[in-house]
């Protein structure tokens, strides 16, 4: 089949979802044609004056140009695009995606595959409103969280909804601390940085605050990627650090974040956050190796060990444990602590969240709080918690 007959096929296929409403968007990519510096032209509908149209976002290498047609002029010019310039661009419909590519061996193809943007959990994205929406946020787009247009991809729909269901548990932690001046963050383990991108956008755009957050993980590639994304979404005082938890020094810090730090490395993350006397500590503990092999080793004589000596019942009850002493030991540092499910375990088993909100007011009965430790100790037959063993308590 020539290729202006397989471009028939495809812009034939457009005006069908058009006229049958389940027109998503469409982008047009591998510019080949004459038109200085082109990149992309990423197509929308919209609606002007109660007639549809279709957007245009020419998209150059240092700008973007937007126009407007009516649909008939749009597929035209698509049409011509593609015969001319474009070689790659994908339909995406409720109903499926459709990709036309024109192969350097001159080779036309026209794939479908499942829809990979579905409008009715989009359309329920659009209509909820959400702390951090996902248009215009080139950090998103960069994350591969949304496309350009701001759709949040399907395969994207949990993560979007835990970064805006940490903000929003966020934003109430922060109405308890003081927010005057520079707020210093530091998020510890800050692996791809989705959380933390989303947390200095939600401080400085929505709460109109002065964050200066710095991430702190150990893998070179992640560091590298996160500042790059950081810098084009123009986020000037976010910053991404090499090197370990336990190595990392700051003597000020006001936020102490750490999500999904394995093991022990939460322990060093909340040491550091309790030795900078931090505001705020945020903690979703990891696995609990630590205390499981410590209940192992001493296997203790108590009343629960008829759960403990089956290997699921252990490891629940290691991260009770561990996560039980880290609030005693907050609370023993002058914290006031609140232990709860931060996303529901349909989505990742690694649901509790850990936090410590710095007490200026009351002192803690420290006597009474050292010995439940050591109760809690002696009864699950643990010899230290790493966490107490670095405050040397
Ligand atoms: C499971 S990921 C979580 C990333 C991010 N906090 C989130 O919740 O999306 C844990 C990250 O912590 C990093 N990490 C683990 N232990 C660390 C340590 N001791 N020092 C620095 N980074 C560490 C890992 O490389 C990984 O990127």
């Amino acid at each position: 089949m020539i290729i202006s007959e397989k471009i028939k096929e495809f812009t034939t296929a457009i005006s069908q979802t058009i006229t049958n409403q389940t027109f998503i968007s469409l982008s047009l990519g591998n510019y080949k044609g004459s038109e200085e510096n082109l990149k992309n032209l990423y197509v929308k509908r919209i609606l002007i004056k109660k007639e549809e149209k279709l957007s245009f976002t020419y998209r150059y290498k240092t700008r973007d140009i937007v126009k407007n047609f009516s649909i008939a002029e749009a597929v035209n010019m698509i049409e011509k695009f593609l015969l001319e310039g474009f070689k790659v661009s994908t339909l995406f419909s409720t109903e499926s995606d459709l990709q036309f590519e024109i192969l350097n061996t001159g080779k036309v193809t026209l794939k479908k595959k499942p829809s990979s943007k579905s409008t009715a959990s989009l359309d329920h994205d659009k209509n909820k409103k959400r702390l951090i929406p996902a248009q215009n946020k080139s950090y998103l787009t960069d994350l591969k969280i949304t496309d350009q247009e701001g759709n949040v991809f399907k395969n994207a729909q949990d993560k979007y909804k835990q970064i805006n269901h940490y903000v929003e548990i966020l934003s109430s932690l922060i109405k308890e601390i003081p927010t005057e001046g520079t707020i210093k963050v530091v998020d510890m383990g800050s692996g791809k940085g989705y959380l933390t991108f989303a947390l200095y956008d939600y401080l400085q755009n929505v709460l109109n605050l002065q964050p200066e957050i710095t991430g702190v993980e150990f893998r070179a590639d992640m560091v590298a990627l996160c500042n790059n994304i950081a810098e084009n979404a123009a986020f000037k005082s976010l910053n991404f650090v090499e090197g370990t938890i336990e190595n990392y020094e700051n003597k000020e810090i006001d936020i102490l974040i750490a999500l999904h730090a394995c093991d022990t490395a939460t322990d060093d993350a909340i040491f550091k956050g309790i030795k900078a006397e931090a505001e705020l500590i945020v903690v979703a503990p990891c696995c609990h190796k630590q205390i499981r092999r410590e209940i192992e080793k001493h296997k203790a004589t108590n009343d629960v060990d008829f759960l403990t000596k089956y290997g699921i019942f252990l490891e629940r009850q290691a991260e009770m444990v561990t996560d039980g002493i880290r609030a005693m030991i907050l609370e023993y540092c002058g914290y006031k602590t609140k232990v709860f499910e931060f996303i529901s375990d349909a989505h990742t088993p690694k649901n509790v969240m850990i936090v410590g909100i710095k007490n200026h007011k009351s002192n803690p009965d420290k006597t009474q709080l050292l010995k439940k430790i050591k109760d809690a100790k002696s009864y699950f037959g643990i010899e230290y918690h790493h966490l107490e063993r670095m405050l040397g308590i």
